[in-house]
């Protein structure tokens, strides 16, 4: 089984092996365990794989001369089999009772008939195993990738797109794969069914060229002539010429014409400039980040949100919000806002829990998709179950507007927080709570909670918002000095009230992502009622103290964790009259910030874990296990 992986594939006269490689490395940031390519050379199917970094292929290729101009390639996420080898991808089909084992084993192989790239689970995969076996197949990985390539290998009857059109409707799960044959030397074929694929069509001078890839940044410089493809499409390949067919819900297909997008698409592999590693960058960036979310908003109105969202947000009587991981906080930071400016019900579901439990569908519920890739499966999944229960209002908070769920949703507004690479989300989180409180701000215009003075406030506290994270960036040196002592730590606890609760799992979250130090949050006042039993000299108690309605009743919290000896590390703002003392350290934030104070006191918890995690040594934008785009269930 292989999950959030990249695929890149081509068709051309020129070498193609250099694009596959370097659409590779655009994808790594996604996260993967291994990789490899599989070209058409010499009329044989060569391969390379390794479970080394992409630049360790690209040197292997090179060394041995892989070179062609159609191929396929693949960075692997590895869920079922392990991160070894002759799991990695293309896999190939050598025919009923032929292995591919004597050749899983070395790096580069000839022979095979059928190689196969994919990103997504097949369900069915035991099933067919079980039926291809029986057949003579003979399997050489533990993944469900091997069976489609086994697959495609005995329904090819000469025609390749036919094989694969068949083979996908054999298939149940979420998927995207890219496929070529040794019989037919300038051809790739493509399927989308739940995991996102592109065609890239070449222009000018490289107009006979056609590419396909997970994302549209893998083709960053090769061309900016795009299509996305839509679930249930198969593509055809080849030199000058692409077709594709749909498929539908009776498993038949029919030729389809998509539209052809020019997408400025930036290369993942951004500088990193003076910056260790993009997560420290990211964190540095966002006071940019911000600005450039506000640039396109010149006052509040629902129609930031697309046309016709003001007579949506007028019929609307709740919202709910469906988002995953650190988009999570984001929605349960907003449901605060929500609740107090807009003064509309609220609730916000992990999507993943959402879309398989029974719930009461309310068809005036606006229903919100936070998610910074737009890609993530659990999201898209639960927007279209609420959808399917009779909830027609989707909106999305997005940072890629050219995404699968900005294209599902009837309203979206875009983050503009630009490419985030590090796998522990930064930027995208503060640019969605800016994007989430516009939407509040709106809700409430339009509900008729907010007046001209009130609108005005809030306008100039957001405009001013990149200023004052900008102060906060500049704790870093006493954020460091923190660090070292938590680089020792196993555990850590996290407290926080009110609207900075969610802000407080952020932080542990951010910190067990990449520092590996098992952390959790709690809302402050539930410690007595169960971790305060957790609390000694040896756990750090972190605290985020903004001078709001509850400090005095966190300043209880702070005094119960004390009394059992422990030591508490607390960002408490200017005003607070918390004072570093005897097992209490203090790092003093700006003045209180208001409604907007969580993004402020987010961003010291992310220097906390960047600097933690450097401090053990891990490998920061690629923490162990993570994928950045969870593009399967
Ligand atoms: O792309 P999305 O915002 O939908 O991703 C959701 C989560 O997978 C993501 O926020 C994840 O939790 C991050 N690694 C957290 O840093």
């Amino acid at each position: 089984m292989a999950s959030m992986c990249g695929i890149v594939g081509a068709v051309s006269t020129r070498n193609i092996v250099p694009i596959l490689i370097e659409g590779l490395k655009r994808l790594e940031y996604r996260g993967y365990d291994s990789c490899g390519v599989a070209v058409h050379q010499n009329g044989e199917l060569r391969r390379a794989r390794s479970t080394a970094r992409v630049a360790e292929l690209e040197a292997e290729v090179a060394r041995d001369a892989v070179q062609s101009g159609t191929g396929i390639a693949h960075t692997r996420w590895a869920t079922h089999g392990a991160p070894a080898l002759h799991n990695a991808h293309p896999h190939f089909s050598r025919g009923p009772g032929v292995s591919d084992a004597a050749v899983a084993v070395s790096g580069s192989a000839q022979a095979g008939r059928i190689a196969l790239v994919h990103n997504g689970i097949i369900e069915n995969h035991d099933e067919l195993r079980a039926e291809l076996t029986a057949r003579g197949y003979v399997f050489s990985s533990q993944t469900d990738t091997e069976v489609i390539a086994h697959l495609v290998d005995q329904l090819y009857d000469g025609d390749l797109f036919d094989a694969v059109q068949r083979t996908v409707v054999r298939l149940r799960g979420a998927f995207a794969i890219a496929v070529f044959c040794r019989d037919e030397p300038q051809r790739v074929v493509g399927a989308r069914e739940g995991s996102p694929l592109v065609l890239g069509v070449g222009r000018g001078e490289r107009a006979g060229e056609t590419f396909l890839a997970s994302d549209a940044m893998a083709l960053a410089g090769v061309t900016d002539q795009i299509v996305y493809l839509e679930e249930g499409d198969v593509v055809d390949l080849q030199l000058g010429k692409h077709w594709i067919s749909h498929r539908d819900t009776h498993g038949r297909y029919q030729a389809v014409q998509r539209e052809l997008r020019t997408v400025i698409a930036h290369s993942g592999a951004a500088e990193l400039g003076p910056y260790r590693h993009y997560m420290q960058k990211e964190i540095f960036e966002q006071p940019k980040a911000i600005a450039d979310t506000l640039d396109a908003v010149p006052g509040v109105t629902p129609e930031l949100f697309g046309d016709g969202a003001h007579r949506v947000f007028k019929e609307v009587d709740s919202v709910l919000i469906l988002a995953c991981g650190t988009s999570y906080y984001a929605g349960s930071v907003a449901k605060y806002w929500l609740e107090s400016i807009a003064k509309i019900p609220t609730s916000v579901e992990v999507a993943s829990e959402y879309r398989y439990r029974d719930s009461v569908p309310n068809p005036r519920t606006l229903v919100v998709a936070i998610t910074q890739s737009g890609e993530t499966a659990d999201t898209l999944a639960a927007l279209k179950h609420a959808r399917g229960l009779g909830m027609p209002h989707t909106l999305t908070i997005c940072n890629v507007a050219t995404s699968a769920m900005v294209r599902e949703c009837r309203f979206a507004t875009i983050t503009r927080a630009g490419v985030e690479i590090g796998v522990a989300s930064t930027k995208a989180f503060s640019t969605q709570l800016v994007g989430l409180f516009l939407l509040t701000l709106a809700l409430a215009q339009t509900r008729g909670f907010l007046t001209d003075a009130q609108e005005a406030g809030h306008l100039t506290a957001l405009r001013h918002l990149p200023l004052a994270v900008q102060g906060v960036l500049a704790l870093e040196p006493q954020v460091i000095a923190w660090s070292q002592e938590f680089a020792r730590k196993e555990n850590a606890l996290f407290l926080g009230r009110g609207l900075h609760y969610p802000i407080a799992l952020e932080g542990a979250l951010k910190l067990k992502e990449i520092s590996y130090i098992h952390a959790e949050a709690y809302p402050a006042g539930e410690l007595k009622h169960g971790p305060l039993a957790l609390v000694t000299a040896e756990m750090p108690v972190v605290t985020i103290a903004p001078n709001d309605a509850l400090l005095e009743k966190l300043k209880s919290n702070l005094q119960e964790v004390r009394a059992r000896g422990g030591e508490l590390f607390v960002f408490a703002d200017a005003d607070t009259r918390i004072v570093s003392g005897e097992g209490l350290h203090v790092i003093r934030m700006p003045e209180h910030y208001g409604a907007l104070s969580p993004i402020l006191h987010v961003v010291p918890l992310q220097l906390l874990a960047y600097h933690t995690a450097c401090a053990r040594g891990t490998d920061v934008d690629k923490p162990r296990n993570l994928a950045k785009s969870v593009t399967v269930e």
